[in-house]
């Protein structure tokens, strides 16, 4: 397992259930995974040290989680290197990297997603922006780990987000604001093949009611009692089917996960953004409820063989998933506090080390996810919030609307 997060923790606990599954590593890992798999010191963004560790641990199946080694081409090192691997190749993972590209994709493969325009010259940038609004949706032509977007209706703050993109570089995309509930669907896809997992709903803001700037999302329920199985299939059918073979049709196959994100409007859905991996926190609740065992998925789907997996089975219920954020974050988080309830059942880490005392600590913006599985939303809420409630990490946040407006009937489409 290549990566450090929580989505990574998850999948080790799924891939860990799997009997067929005899040994686990994880690179770099976390103090969480560390319980599970050996931890690998080793830079994931280089695709030679990650081939070399799958060499000396003569690896069968290598899964990469994060967004970074896919698009610099990790996947593709391994491929070549004989390795069974879970991940797109650097080309098809421009679906995440590049807005525009997948942009493109989506106009040739007939898919409504908002109309959008690229800003890469300061000086066109007021004129852009009076083509937009009165809620500007503002974007970071790279990977940002969800932090890149501002959507907002002041305009002094989306010309402050575009400006700075600006300054740093960055070309932005301007976008016109999607009404509507937002859902993430994943699928298994491997050329043509899609295989959806069950949808959730991810909370991207910082606080509750959805106050606050963008995070890498706080928290996330799966299913959704507001969606119908018939919209779930129109997903798959007008978004992630036409994408996959639009991606064929190009000679750039998609193999690994991809993350439809949606919203739901009176349309029906139109996208909002693609990934070329598990979303966090949404794996966390979604692989809580997975049967079928993760691992013949994940390597049916590397292997080139998806289309001839049983179709998965899922438990009864629901699931929830609670962000545990360090203070300051998503700005510059505050780290090294120890954790205490770390190793309780159903907290997954994130940002956690072990320091040179032995004790577990907090490492990054994200540092834990609560997951709470119960027959419905109201009582897996319960069960997460429950958990949550013993851990402590000083200077903490969390939102506590995780899945209520859903709970209370307040979500339609
Ligand atoms: N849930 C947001 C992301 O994974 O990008």
């Amino acid at each position: 397992m290549i990566g450090s997060g929580g989505r990574e923790h998850a999948l080790l606990l799924g891939l860990d259930r799997d009997p067929s599954v005899t040994q686990l590593h994880a690179a770099p890992g976390n103090a969480g995974t560390a319980a599970l798999a050996t931890n690998h010191s080793v830079d994931v963004a280089s695709a030679d040290a990650v081939v070399a560790l799958a060499r000396e641990i003569d690896a069968d199946l290598v899964v990469i989680g994060p967004e970074v080694p896919l698009v610099l081409g990790v996947a593709d090192a391994l491929r070549e290197a004989g390795f069974d691997t879970f991940g797109p190749s650097a080309a098809a993972a421009q679906i995440e990297g590049s807005k525009a590209f997948a942009k493109d994709v989506m106009a040739a493969a007939g898919v409504r997603t908002a109309r959008a325009e690229i800003v890469d010259n300061p000086a066109d940038l007021d004129a852009a922006l009076d083509r937009f609004g009165p809620t500007w949706v503002v974007k970071d032509d790279g990977l940002a780990a969800g932090k890149g977007v501002v959507v907002t209706s002041d305009r002094d703050a989306a010309r402050a987000h575009a400006a700075d993109c600006l300054e740093h570089g960055h070309p932005v995309l301007l976008e016109s604001f999607l009404d509507g509930p937002e859902v993430s669907l994943f699928c298994l896809v491997d050329g043509e093949t899609v295989v959806p997992l069950l949808p959730a709903q991810d909370h991207k803001r910082v606080g509750d009611g959805d106050a606050g700037p963008n995070t890498g999302g706080m928290g996330a329920y799966t299913p959704l009692p507001w969606l119908p199985q018939s919209m779930v299939d129109r997903i798959v059918d007008e978004v992630c089917e036409p994408v996959a073979a639009e991606l064929v049709r190009r000679g750039t196959p998609f193999s690994g996960l991809l993350y439809a994100g949606l919203a739901i409007g009176s349309d029906g859905p139109a996208v909002v953004e693609f990934n070329c991996r598990f979303g966090d926190p949404e794996t966390q609740a979604v692989l809580e409820l997975l049967e079928s065992p993760l691992g013949e998925a994940l390597a049916a789907t590397a292997r080139g063989t998806l289309a001839d997996l049983p179709p998965l089975r899922w438990h009864d219920g629901a699931a929830v998933v609670v962000v545990l954020a360090a203070e300051n974050y998503p700005g510059r988080p505050r780290t090294g506090d120890a954790i205490t309830g770390a190793t309780a059942e159903g907290v997954l880490h994130a940002g956690t080390a072990v320091s040179a005392d032995g004790r577990i600590v907090s490492s990054g913006g994200r540092v834990l996810s609560v997951v709470g599985r119960g027959a419905d939303l109201a009582s897996a809420r319960a069960q997460a919030y429950e958990r949550l409630a013993g851990v402590r990490l000083p200077g903490a946040h969390f939102r506590t609307d995780i899945g209520k407006a859903a709970e209370d009937g307040l979500i339609s489409i």
